[in-house]
């Protein structure tokens, strides 16, 4: 199949971007949509020119770095699929594709497709963490886990923090991420001890680094590729709330008065 490719080029981080347009020919249906790419950089290198430039790691779906906008959706737009594991059998011969990076200001571009997304890491570092002493390994059983909280802390961290569901959104808001990495550990007994530091600090740390506010209009949650539910998003406002009237209850006074 022979497809067209409309693709932001940006030299760096201030220099203006634009659409560029490549031919991409031969490609097979079988290849990944990063391998199509790979292809067209070849194509590039052999001209003599700048290949574009794109993250990727894992290419199995685990490391959310293949992040961009594909014909206006994140990832393309398929369900529970990555960049990396979509394949171009499900585009067709003639097609014209169009490919973006992220566009959110807390995301900022760096080259071509490439953008700064360490806005996430500050924010687990801010609480994303169980830093407590937990001991060693305990033996299988030795903690009993309710399924329900088991299967609730695993599907919260199927969330690979690609930052699709930023880029998604109108508000450019972070609370599907947020929101999956506070009731991942909220839902298990060893995140129980720093459950209302961590949201508090996460949050504040998400407001902070200039994302904007969830209106719940769901784009985060369509366009999620590990399906992270919006559900999680009322788990961490309630997380939050606790939190909030927990810090500002008066405290005891030592004198009993
Ligand atoms: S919630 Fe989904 S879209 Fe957002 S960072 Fe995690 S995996 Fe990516
Ligand atoms: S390259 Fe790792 S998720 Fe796509």
């Amino acid at each position: 199949m022979n497809l067209t490719l409309k693709v932001w080029r940006q030299k760096d981080a201030r220099a203006p971007g634009r659409m560029v347009t490549y031919q991409a020919p031969d490609v097979l249906p079988d290849m990944s949509f990063l391998e199509m790419l790979d292809v067209v950089n070849e194509n590039l290198i052999a001209k003599g020119e700048e290949p574009i430039a794109f993250d990727s790691d894992c290419r199995e779906g685990i490391c959310g770095t293949c992040s961009m906008v594909i014909n206006g959706k994140a990832h393309g737009g398929w369900t529970g699929t990555t960049v990396c594991q979509l394949h171009m059998r499900h585009f067709h011969d003639g097609d014209t594709i169009v490919i973006e990076p992220w566009r959110a200001r807390p995301f900022p571009i760096l080259k071509d497709l490439i953008t700064d997304r360490t806005a996430f890491d500050r924010i687990i570092q801010a609480g994303g963490f169980v830093s407590v002493n937990t001991g060693g390994t305990p033996d299988a059983n030795a903690l009993p886990i309710a399924k329900s909280d088991a299967d609730t802390a695993m599907d919260a961290a199927a969330c690979i923090g690609c930052g699709a569901c930023v880029a998604a959104c109108k508000n450019a808001s972070a609370m599907l991420f947020v929101a999956a990495k506070v009731s991942h550990l909220a839902a298990l007994p060893q995140g129980k001890v720093e459950r209302e530091r961590r949201v508090l600090r996460m949050v504040k740390a998400m407001d902070n680094e200039g994302f904007g506010n969830c209106t719940v209009t769901g784009s985060c949650e369509a366009v999620c590729p590990k399906e992270v539910s919006l559900d999680f998003i009322a788990r961490m406002n309630r997380e939050y709330g606790k939190a909030i009237l927990k810090n500002s209850a008066p405290r005891p006074s030592k004198s009993g008065n």
